[in-house]
């Protein structure tokens, strides 16, 4: 590792000047911080000690094209296995935490029903491990790998059936390591019910047999918010059952996907009620029943009976469910109204898909833009500016009630990655290290000028994964990892968020 750029060691003209008061200022003492990933982008071994397949085992094997290299999860970096020599070198990187998620599949490998011993031997051997080296476990229960068996039985997520099966699997690992796990995510961004029932082919081939699923766009949408609002069940039943049964030991919320729009123009009405319609359909879905027991109305408004309803229990359920406010922020967005967008509000089909709602478009001229992020991750644009702009509109404008806010996930694809050959190149990623500078700084501005009581940062990702439907070739990894010997290297990017927690850690 002494091979590598020492911590501290100005990279590169790209990273941009910075705030000079922020100079050795501290982060409170209580801030965390680490790195982050999910069971199914790093595990491999997709088939081994009992696994059942999960919905992605599936979606990453057909059809072609779904991802876009058509690589799978099936080996990755085969975290599964080489899972000591990862915690050791986060040690060696001085990394005081990890936030992985636990494959339900694993330990249940049909959803429900019995627990594969193997799987469970294996997660007590990583948290033992990574409690051995002293680096804190935060755990998300699910990022995404649905037991396939929940498809085939009842739709999953679509299916109220979901709740009772998440309820019993997050209990079985809550209570194995609770001892250990200060933090806990129930969820991974519930927005994936975006693509998870709405993006498929309408031809009736893709998903397997899932009972009398329309495939016309009501149908598709209906899932979608049906998804939405079990994902919502499901979190909030388990974090009941936390705070009762677990009283102040530890803290529970999930991981609400989100990026910031703000109007081009806050003069004109259009672009105004663009941004607020985009904020509504991204964080209100998931963090208005949360803060206020229900949907924002105006996706009440524009779904009508497309969006399910909760009844008084199921609000009160809800409502306070999460301890604190856990954010996926990766970049910002300007949002401006147009004659399509109206249209699209006037067309209840169409406005269930938020892209057509918000019109949002990326950038604008509204953020200072850093880098752009690699073709597969092409939503993504470093703006730190709009992260503050963010943290501060959800804690103070938005969601006032909360207590505090965690930037769950932060990181960046360096463009065209994949296609460089000299490792030289490929370590000194000067656009993620500019983008971890310009992100922490912009936490650090948050917390010291617009008094947001931010408590931690996970950046993602630990190191290379499998990028969804992007696959292997989009590159979010603070290491590289070599998919031919699977070989692990810390980039530049990865000494540069280390240097910055050692100015600014206590
Ligand atoms: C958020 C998701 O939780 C994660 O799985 C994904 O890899 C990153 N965004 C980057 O797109």
């Amino acid at each position: 590792l002494d091979t590598f750029p020492q911590p501290g060691e100005q990279f590169h003209p790209l990273v941009p000047s910075r705030d000079a008061n922020l100079t050795s200022k501290k982060l409170p003492r209580s801030f965390m911080w680490g790195v982050s990933s999910s069971a199914y982008q790093i595990e491999g071994a997709a088939a081994a000690d009992g696994k059942g397949p999960s919905i992605w085992d599936l979606l990453s094997h057909r059809p072609p094209g779904f991802v876009q290299d058509n690589s799978t999860g099936d080996v990755v970096a085969e975290h599964y296995y080489l899972y000591k020599q990862d915690i050791r070198r986060l040690k060696l990187l001085g990394i005081p935490a990890f936030s992985p998620s636990i494959s339900w599949p694993r330990i249940f490998p049909f959803g429900t029903g019995a627990v594969n011993e193997a799987a469970v031997a294996h997660y007590d051997d990583v948290i033992q491990e990574l409690l051995f080296r002293g680096i804190t476990p935060v755990l998300t229960l699910f990022h995404w790998d649905t037991p396939l068996a929940l498809f085939n039985e009842y739709g999953a997520w679509s299916s109220p059936r979901i709740v009772d099966d998440f309820f019993n699997y997050a209990k079985f690992v809550i209570m194995r390591y609770d001892k250990y796990v200060p933090i806990w995510f129930t969820i991974n961004e519930p927005q994936y019910c975006n693509w998870q029932y709405s993006t498929y082919p309408d031809d009736g081939t893709y998903w397997p047999k899932y009972g009398n699923w329309t495939d016309d766009k009501v149908g598709k949408a209906r899932r979608r918010f049906l998804c939405g609002h079990h994902t919502l069940l499901a979190h909030a039943k388990v974090a009941k059952w936390y705070k009762e049964e677990f009283k102040g030991k530890g803290r529970i919320t999930f991981k609400n996907s989100g990026n910031y729009y703000e109007a081009r123009d806050v003069n004109l009405p259009n672009d105004v009620l663009s941004a607020k319609r985009s904020v509504d359909f991204s964080i209100g879905w998931f963090g208005g029943p949360w803060t206020d027991g229900d949907y924002p109305p105006s996706l009440k408004t524009t779904l009508g009976d497309i969006l399910p309803t909760f009844t008084p229990s199921e609000k009160a359920l809800i409502k306070g469910s999460c301890d604190f406010y856990a954010i996926d922020a990766y970049t910002a967005y300007t949002a401006y109204g147009s004659d399509n967008d109206i249209q699209c509000t006037n067309d209840t089909f169409n406005a269930a898909w938020p892209e057509c709602a918000p019109s949002s478009q990326m950038g604008g001229n509204q953020f200072p833009l850093g880098p752009s992020s690699d073709p597969g991750a092409s939503w993504l644009r470093s703006t730190p500016a709009g992260l503050r702009k963010y943290l501060k509109f959800i804690t103070k404008e938005l969601f006032p009630t909360v207590p505090d806010i965690v930037v769950s996930e932060f990181g960046f694809a360096e463009p065209f990655e994949s296609s460089l050959t000299k490792m030289e190149d490929i370590l000194w990623d000067l656009r993620r290290a500019d983008y971890y500078q310009g992100f922490l700084d912009a936490i650090l501005q948050s917390i010291l000028y617009d008094n947001v009581n931010v408590t931690g940062a996970w950046a993602w990702s630990i190191y290379d994964n499998f990028e969804w439907n992007s696959g292997l070739s989009t590159r979010f990894g603070l290491q590289y990892v070599n998919y031919t010997d699977l070989s692990r290297t810390p980039k530049a990017s990865m000494f540069q968020l280390k240097s910055w927690f050692r100015e600014h850690a206590q």
